[in-house]
């Protein structure tokens, strides 16, 4: 880490807004002066302001029971309805709310008057179907309108949605399934990905398959089934339903109910340390005020102008805040995609941004870096003038991925907002804001205006400029994860037990402050990787390896990656009959697919290395950190706890 930290540090190039955009932007430094005065004065205030409450909240923030708080725990709301029916009543039914473009090139333009219905039709066939105030819907669905109808019609009822990435075998969502109990399941036949049909209903049907002996309740009880691909599925006329019979048979009359601020609204699961992946909870009002707040203030929104592209899939949390809760709460126009970068052509992202008069263009930068490698030549093919003002998120951006961004995609003059936030934090925790904030390339700098970030050393000591340490958020936030679905001590154990005489927030990100007190991200203190933004853990690849019947043994890495930002690096001890009964391409091959099918295509390796043996110390730990050195082609690091010394050089040596 300390040659990354060394790096950074001569990064000393600052991008202050230029007039014209300070001339425009919304955003104003009396913002941070408020804040600092009286910060939950401040909350109230943009809860008020954003949003519409049908019953006005007297408290802003109770937090007589951390790590358990409650934010306008007394006011009463419709997410749905804030997201919904108020543009429609003040007179913006016919603003467009989502541009979407399929893979195929397809198109469906939607106003905020025509998904309000379709959001109301469904909420009825959704009721029909038995969900009610707390009920759980898992949604697996590609990117199409239906997924963020889904989202606003599970919360128009007071339910909460477990949104599963389309891209998850179907082991991970019926784990999903199961811990959340979801009684119905919305999917679709299959979405197109990279000019094909990948069928998505089977991984449903596998999932829901009976589990004869496992003594696992099923709680599902419909699945909906939105038809995209046209590929032949499989029917459980008893439990499936065709969406496109049932929702435009129902009425469009609907009435959103308002329900109590601490209503949950979703459960989205993530990686952590163990291999369960664990259900980070979010509720109502205090996550659509930061989620809209931030969505404002981070973009300098001009919702009657602005085009907003936020690349996201809805299976992730960005997809949750920035392409679902967050631009419609504020009646924004937005696109929205359902392929990759790259189909047909390297070029579709800029010429979506062309076709559409993208304005503000929200991406992750394992993107940026992809692009980067392919030339400015594609880019440079197409009218990228629209832009202006570009979002990173999701791992640290390098200062050269950054600048290669301004430059190229930014014609030199659009602000860059490096916004770090997490699952867990629900919205954007630190970022410029871009009229006010001269930006550095490679640092997501300052906490929003009403949050409260530090960094300190291992002990909860704040470091002070000029250090590194662990980022930690000393003060609740209105967009706080509420706690782990089912598991309230592993929610303690895990972020509040760290620094629990000081209250505060353990993130699990190392960062350092530099002279100017601004923040500079360096990665994962835990083991959880990062591949392309995604969250990923080590201990969970490493059971699904050690799940394979030719596994004895198997540790994992993230290597660096000049691409993906990490990359899953597998070392594995095979059993004896195995390796005497196949070639070791073989194995690895083998092994590479399983762990895609098992986790998801995310998750495969991108090496898997036979050794004989694992660097472990005495009490049997796997040392991780000497592997990634072997991983990333660096000298082994102190080998000196190892049980064995020798162990590494043997390893070093079957790597080769
Ligand atoms: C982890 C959270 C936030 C939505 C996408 C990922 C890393 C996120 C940044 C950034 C450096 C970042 C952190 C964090 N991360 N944004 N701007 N700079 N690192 O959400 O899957 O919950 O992952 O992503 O390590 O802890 P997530």
């Amino acid at each position: 880490m300390s040659s990354q930290i060394d790096h950074l540090l001569d990064e000393s190039r600052k991008f202050p807004p230029s007039a014209e955009f300070v001339a425009e932007s919304i955003d104003d430094p009396a913002l941070y002066e408020r804040a600092k005065a009286d910060r939950e004065g401040f909350w109230g205030e943009q809860a008020r302001e954003m949003l519409h409450w049908h019953k006005p909240f007297t408290q802003v923030l109770n937090w007589s029971n951390p790590p358990f708080a409650k934010w306008f725990d007394d006011g009463d709301l419709n997410v749905a309805y804030n997201c919904l029916d108020r543009h429609v009543e003040a007179g913006l039914g016919d603003r467009v709310a989502i541009l979407w473009e399929g893979e195929p090139g397809d198109e469906r333009r939607i106003t905020y008057a025509e998904l309000t219905e379709e959001v109301k039709r469904t909420a009825n066939v959704l009721a029909e179907l038995g969900i009610g105030h707390g009920d759980r819907v898992a949604i697996y669905l590609p990117m199409i309108p239906e997924a963020v109808i889904s989202m606003l019609a599970v919360a128009r009822l007071g339910a909460i949605h477990s949104v599963v990435f389309g891209g998850y075998s179907a082991d991970s969502l019926r784990s999903r399934i199961d811990d959340a109990g979801a009684k119905v399941v919305i999917t679709a036949d299959g979405g197109y990905r990279k000019g094909k049909v990948s069928a998505l209903k089977p991984a449903v049907d596998q999932a829901l398959s009976d589990r004869h002996g496992e003594g696992v309740q099923q709680t599902v009880e419909h699945v909906l089934v939105v038809q995209r691909g046209g590929n032949d599925v499989d029917w459980d006329s008893e439990r499936d339903i065709w969406w496109h019979e049932a929702v435009p048979a129902a009425s469009a009359e609907h009435e959103a109910l308002a329900f109590p601020a601490e209503n949950p609204l979703f459960i989205l699961y993530t990686s952590g340390t163990t291999g369960n992946p664990k259900g980070i909870l979010h509720t109502s009002g205090g996550y659509l005020t930061q989620a809209a707040y931030t969505h404002k203030y981070v973009f300098d929104l001009h919702p009657e102008t602005d085009v907003f592209w936020c690349t996201a899939d809805i299976g992730w949390v960005t997809g949750h805040s920035y392409v679902t809760y967050g631009p419609l709460a504020n009646g924004a126009t937005q696109v929205m995609f359902e392929g990759t970068p790259d189909s047909p052509h390297p070029g579709r992202w800029w010429e979506i941004i062309e076709k559409y008069g993208v304005t503000i263009f929200y991406t992750a930068p394992t993107a940026i870096r992809s692009f980067m490698k392919l030339g400015r030549q594609i880019p440079q093919k197409f009218d990228l003038s629209s832009l202006r003002l570009l979002g990173s998120v999701g791992e640290p951006i390098n200062p050269e991925a950054w600048m290669w961004y301004r430059e190229v995609i930014g014609a030199d003059k659009t602000p860059i907002v490096d916004t770090w936030w997490q699952t867990e934090t629900g919205a954007i925790m630190v970022s410029p804001l871009p009229g006010i904030t001269a930006t550095k390339p490679g640092s997501a700098q300052v906490p929003v205006p009403g949050v409260s970030i530090d960094v300190t050393d291992d002990d909860g000591n704040k470091v002070g400029n000029g250090n590194g340490g662990l980022l930690v958020v000393t003060e609740p936030w209105p967009s706080m994860l509420r706690g782990i679905w089912g598991d309230p001590d592993r929610f303690k154990a895990t972020y509040w037990e760290k620094f629990e005489d000081k209250g505060y927030y353990f993130a699990g990100d190392g960062a350092r402050l530099d002279e100017d007190g601004d923040l500079w991200l360096l990665g994962r203190v835990d083991d959880v990787m990062n591949v392309s933004g995604h969250r990923l853990s080590t201990t969970e690849i490493e059971s699904s390896l050690v799940a394979h019947e030719s596994t004895a043994e198997a540790a994992v890495v993230g290597a660096a990656d000049e691409t993906t930002g990490q990359a899953v690096v597998a070392f594995v001890i095979i059993k004896q009959s195995y390796l005497d009964a196949h070639s070791p391409e073989g194995l690895v091959a083998q092994l590479r697919a399983w762990v895609g099918e098992q986790i998801g295509p995310i998750a495969r390796p991108r090496d898997v290395y036979i050794v004989g043996e694992l660097p472990k110390t005495r009490s049997g730990k796997i040392m991780r950190r000497l592997l990634r050195d072997v991983a990333e082609g660096r000298e082994v690091g102190d080998t000196t706890t190892l049980a064995d010394t020798l162990v590494m050089s043997t390893i070093s040596q079957q790597v080769k």
